[in-house]
C-alpha cells in the first residue's frame, strides 16, 4: 500500500504508523480531522510530502464529517481545521501548500454542498496521486546523478515512508538500483528520531538495496577519508535563493562534503519551493521536546544524569554555496540558484 491513501469504501483516511517500523507495520485508519493533526505532531505520519498528502486528506475528513447543511458553513469548519492542521507543524512548507490547494478548489466551487465535498475529497487525491508521479519524475532526474559503483551518504528518510509512494532523495538511489548501478548507501542513523536507522534501513531492506548504518558523526570521517562519492538528501522548505531546511544534521552533513569536494544533492518537489522566503534564515525551525533525545536508554536504564536538560531543533538550514544541484520534477537545477530556482519554479510541466 501507499504511505497514506483515502479508504474509499470506508470513507477513512488510512496511514501506516512510522512510530512503529521497523518492528511493526500497523495501518491506522482515521475518520475525523483532529487525528490527523495529532498524528502529524505525534509523527505517525512525517516527510514533508506525506505530511501534506496527509493535510490535504484531512480537510476532506472536515468537509465530509461536517454537519453544516450549507456551504457557507461548511466552509467556516473547512476553515478551522485548516488552521488546526496549519499549525500541527511549522517546517515543512508542503503542509501549508497542500492545504492552500484544497482551499482554493474549494473557493472556486459555488454548486450544492454534496458536490462541494466530493471536490475536496478529489483535489486531495489528485495531490496525493501527483506526488507519487513527481517522485518518479525527480528520481528519472536524479538517477542520472548516480554512477555504477558510487557510495552515497544519506540523512533521515526520504524513502516511500516520507512521501506518498516512492520517495525523493531515496526514490532517486532506488531507481538508479533498478537500471542496474552498483550503489552503496551510508544510512545516517539521523538522532534523536532515527528516522534512517528504523525507516530508511527498513526501506533498503524491502528493496534489496545494500547499505550500512553510520552514526551521523562517522559521516565525516568516512568523506574525509575518500570512501563516499556523494550525498543525497531531501528538504522540508527550501528558499528562493536555494538554502534549504532539512533534518537536523543535515547542515554538518553538507559542510563536510563540500570541504572535500564531495558532491550534494538535494531532491525537492517544487511543492517544497518557498519562493516568498528570501533566504534560509527567515524559515521556522521546530523544536520538538527534550524528551525525544532524553528518552535513550541501554539496557532499560535511561543515559542520562537524572535532572539533565536537552535541546532538539528538528531541523537546520543549509546554505545554498554547499548544494552541487537540487533535483526537482521539472529538472536539475545548476547555480545559481536565486535565478534558475524562481524559473524552473514558474514554468509549466
Ligand atoms: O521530522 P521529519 O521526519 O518529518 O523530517 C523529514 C525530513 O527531514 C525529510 O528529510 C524531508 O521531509 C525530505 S524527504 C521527503
Amino acid at each position: 500500500m501507499r504511505t497514506i491513501e483515502w479508504d474509499y469504501p470506508k470513507n477513512q483516511l488510512k496511514m501506516i504508523d512510522q512510530r512503529l517500523l521497523p518492528g511493526e507495520l500497523v495501518v491506522v485508519s482515521m475518520t475525523d480531522y483532529r487525528q490527523v493533526v495529532t498524528a502529524i505532531k505525534d509523527m505517525v505520519v512525517r516527510g514533508a510530502p506525506a505530511i501534506g498528502a496527509a493535510a490535504a486528506f484531512g480537510l476532506a475528513l472536515a468537509a465530509l464529517r461536517s454537519a453544516e447543511t450549507t456551504s457557507e458553513g461548511l466552509r467556516a469548519d473547512l476553515n478551522k481545521a485548516m488552521q488546526d492542521l496549519q499549525a500541527a507543524r511549522p517546517t515543512a512548507v508542503n503542509l501549508a501548500w497542500a492545504l492552500r490547494r484544497v482551499m482554493t478548489k474549494a473557493g472556486e466551487f459555488h454548486e450544492d454542498i454534496y458536490a462541494l465535498k466530493q471536490t475536496i475529497l478529489q483535489e486531495a487525491q489528485t495531490i496525493a496521486d501527483e506526488d507519487v508521479q513527481v517522485n518518479k519524475q525527480m528520481a528519472e532526474f536524479g538517477a542520472e546523478l548516480i554512477d555504477d559503483g558510487d557510495t552515497v551518504i544519506h540523512h533521515c528518510n526520504t524513502g516511500a515512508l516520507a512521501t506518498v509512494d516512492w520517495g525523493t532523495a531515496l526514490g532517486v538511489i532506488r531507481t538508479a538500483f533498478e537500471q542496474g548501478k552498483r550503489v552503496h548507501v551510508l544510512v545516517d542513523e539521523t538522532r534523536p528520531r532515527l528516522q534512517g536507522a528504523r525507516l530508511t534501513a527498513w526501506e533498503l531492506e524491502q528493496y534489496g538495496i545494500p547499505y550500512e548504518i553510520i552514526t551521523d558523526n562517522a559521516a565525516g570521517y568516512f568523506i574525509s577519508s575518500g570512501k563516499v562519492n556523494k550525498v543525497l538528501f531531501g528538504g522540508d522548505r527550501m528558499a528562493a535563493n536555494g538554502d534549504v531546511a532539512n533534518k537536523i544534521g543535515t547542515y554538518m552533513l553538507a559542510l563536510a562534503a563540500y570541504q572535500h569536494n564531495i558532491p550534494v544533492y538535494t531532491v525537492v518537489p517544487t511543492s517544497t519551493v518557498d519562493l516568498s522566503i528570501a533566504h534560509g534564515g527567515l524559515i521556522p525551525i521546530e523544536e520538538r521536546p527534550e524528551e525525544e533525545v532524553l528518552n535513550l536508554e541501554i539496557e532499560g536504564k535511561s543515559i542520562f544524569p537524572e535532572g539533565a536538560r536537552a535541546r532538539n531543533p528538528a531541523f537546520d538550514v543549509t546554505p545554498y554555496r554547499f548544494l552541487t544541484a537540487i533535483v526537482t520534477e521539472k529538472g536539475i537545477v545548476y547555480p545559481p540558484f536565486d535565478i534558475n530556482l524562481t524559473q524552473v519554479c514558474i514554468q509549466k510541466l
